[in-house]
Formats: C-alpha cells, structure tokens, sequence
C-alpha cells in the first residue's frame, strides 16, 4: 500500500533563529501578531526592532483559546488597517498562532461573521484574500506552527470551530528554544503535555504512515524522557531545545494524521470545565491508550517501545509519568460524574477527531 506524508512549512531551528524574520520580511509589509505578555518581556520590542519600517501593524490583544466575540473586533480592524501588508508574523504559543491564522483569511466584505458563517456551516470557504503567515512559537507544544488548522471557540453557544483552508498553511516557522526560556513552569508543562498528545494521537490514528510514525515516536521519546528533566529546571536551555524539536517533530506527525480520541475529549472538557488545551487533551491519555491497545499490532508495536509490554503496564506508566507532573488523570479530579464521562466520551467518540481514533467504530 502507498502512503503520502506532506507539509509545505519551510521550518528553521536553533537558538537565535527569530534573527531571520529581517530577511525572511525584506521588501514586505508586516503585520506583527503577538502575545500580550511579550510587552513586558521586552520581547515585542526585539521584534519591533528587527522589523524596522516594515511593521505596519501589531495586534496583542490576544486571549487564551480565541473566542469568535472577540475576533470580530479584530478581525475588523485588522483588514482596514493592512490592506497593503502582505505577511502576518504570529509570535506566541497556540491561541496567538490560531489567531493570526483567522485573521489571515479575508472575507469580501471584510467582516468576521462572514467567516463565522462559513465555519458554523463547515463549508468549503474560499477567502478574496490571504496574507502569507511565519509562525514563531514561544511555546513547545502547539503545533500549530506547522499546521493549517486553527481552534475557534463560541463559548456563548458552547462550540468549537475548526478552521483549515489551503492558505492557512504558515510559509515558514521558526522555531527559536531561547524565546521559551521565560515560560512558566505550568504553561510548559501543559504545552509539553499537548505535544505529547499530539505524537500518541498521530500513533493511535487511522491516518498513521511511516514518516508521520517517525516523527511521532521521536516526538514521544523525547517528552517522556525530558519533560520531567525541565520540570525540574526550567531555565535549562539544552533541555528547552530537546522540547521545541520534540513539539515541532510532534506538529509535524499530526500535521498529516489530525488529532483523535484524546483531542475530541479535550474540547468538551475546555468548554465545560475551561480546563488548559495542554491539560484537557493529556489527563485522558492514559485512558485512551487503554482503549487503543489490541486494535492493531503494528500500533501495540509502537506503544510496547514507548511504554512497556502490556496494557496494564503501560498505562501504569503514563499514568505515573502524568502524576510526577501533577497532572491528575481521572475524570473524576475535574469534577466530572461517571454518567457524565461516558457521555463525553461516547460523544468524542462520534466526533470528526473521534473517528481519526483506531479504536473508534467508523463503519
Ligand atoms: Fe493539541
């Protein structure tokens, strides 16, 4: 059987590499979008710096998990103001690189609620305009640097909207460890934690191939092994590499496969109980894994290298690996009934994200 493995993100990595966004932007308007706590880090002032007379517009205002009442007003303002601007540069963790991605697509009339429309009806939406996006992750763990999917949420109306066009690809990521430097230990491990999730759902996924099993096995090896050492010693830049190659490695195995089970679970648990992405789509992992194992040999293979020889061994394992990181894994811990857990379970399981899952009934 032929399998195809695709990402068109041209990625740089290493320290210092946030250097290239000058050549990368040279001869092009700019438009910065960037987390609001950058200010403070003296952060969007380096990048003001290295942008020069190209930056024409910056957008900081950013809110954790992005909320379609709130992207109106940006979205808005931003097309009026960046008619002429060709590049947005997206720097921050997954809700400022989600954001830049539903402001890149224009609609005709300008307005968000346009898009919106397109989105609550999953139509295929084919935007007048696109602006090219270079993605600069301050985290080790979105993903979404090289990736074309963005999560929006309507927490009015308590849904979550997927949006992935053809042009919402980033052109480019940079991939800088020492920019991850300042994260605080909690965001870095939920982010490392949705890393995680995203290399076992690559795993655990019907869409798996051979390249996007690479990078995801490589991805998990590298979080169960240095997650707990940077817990530890945050400030450590070697080990903050070892996690922002680990998360790009993970990105890019889910780039191809999407996400599953553990994913579909999270979104109902965010919008409930307004628990972290990285929290929400990990705590279930080892639950999953369960459900996973005996499905397929060749992904009980995979899950027998990563966490030991049977089920219950290895569960045991993640489950372990999850508690040194203070990370509860019952549904239970957040507050959740039993009958409720199943209803969101059974629910995921019927989701577009559920149906990736290999244990999941796709007939
Ligand atoms: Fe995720």
């Amino acid at each position: 059987m032929s399998t195809m493995f695709y990402n068109p993100v041209t990625t740089y990595s290493g320290n210092g590499s946030i250097q290239r966004i000058s050549d990368l932007t040279e001869g092009q308007k700019v438009a910065l979008v960037i987390f609001p706590e950058a200010r403070q880090l003296g952060l969007t002032e380096r990048i003001q710096k290295l942008l020069g007379k190209r930056l024409i517009y910056i957008v900081e205002d950013i809110q954790p998990n992005p909320d379609v009442s709130q992207l109106a007003q940006t979205y808005q303002q931003f097309w009026k103001q960046t008619a002429d601007c060709q590049v947005i540069v997206a720097v921050g963790g997954g809700s400022t690189i989600d954001t830049a991605k539903a402001l890149m697509a224009g609609t005709a009339s300008g307005r968000f609620d346009e898009l919106q429309a397109w989105l609550a009806e999953e139509q295929t939406f084919s935007p007048t305009h696109c602006k090219t996006l270079i993605t600069v992750p301050t985290t080790a763990g979105t993903g979404s640097e090289v990736t074309p999917w963005a999560t929006i949420w309507d927490h009015a109306r308590q849904k979550k909207y997927s949006l992935h066009l053809p042009c919402t690809w980033p052109s480019i990521a940079i991939i800088d460890p020492e920019l991850m430097l300042s994260l605080p230990v909690h965001i870095t491990i939920s982010t490392g934690l949705d890393a995680l999730s995203h290399a076992l759902e690559a795993i655990w996924n019907v869409n798996a191939n051979p390249v996007s099993d690479t990078l995801a096995i490589a991805a998990a090896e590298d979080i169960l092994r240095y997650l707990p050492e940077l817990h530890q010693d945050p400030r450590n830049l070697q080990l903050r590499s070892h996690m922002a190659l680990a998360a790009l490695k993970a990105g890019l195995a889910f780039s191809n496969t999407r996400t599953a089970l553990a994913h579909s679970i999270s979104y109902e648990m965010t919008l409930r109980y307004g628990l972290a992405h990285g929290i929400a789509c990990s705590f279930c992992l080892p639950y999953v894994l369960g459900l996973a194992w005996g499905c397929d040999p060749s992904r009980d293979q995979i899950l027998r290298r990563l966490f030991g020889p049977d089920r219950e061994y290895a569960q045991a394992a993640l489950t372990s690996f999850l508690h040194r990181l203070n990370v509860a894994t019952q549904f239970s811990d957040y507050g959740v009934s039993a009958p409720e857990a199943e209803q969101i379970i059974q629910s995921a399981m019927q989701g577009a994200r559920g149906k990736n899952f290999i244990g999941s009934d796709n007939t």
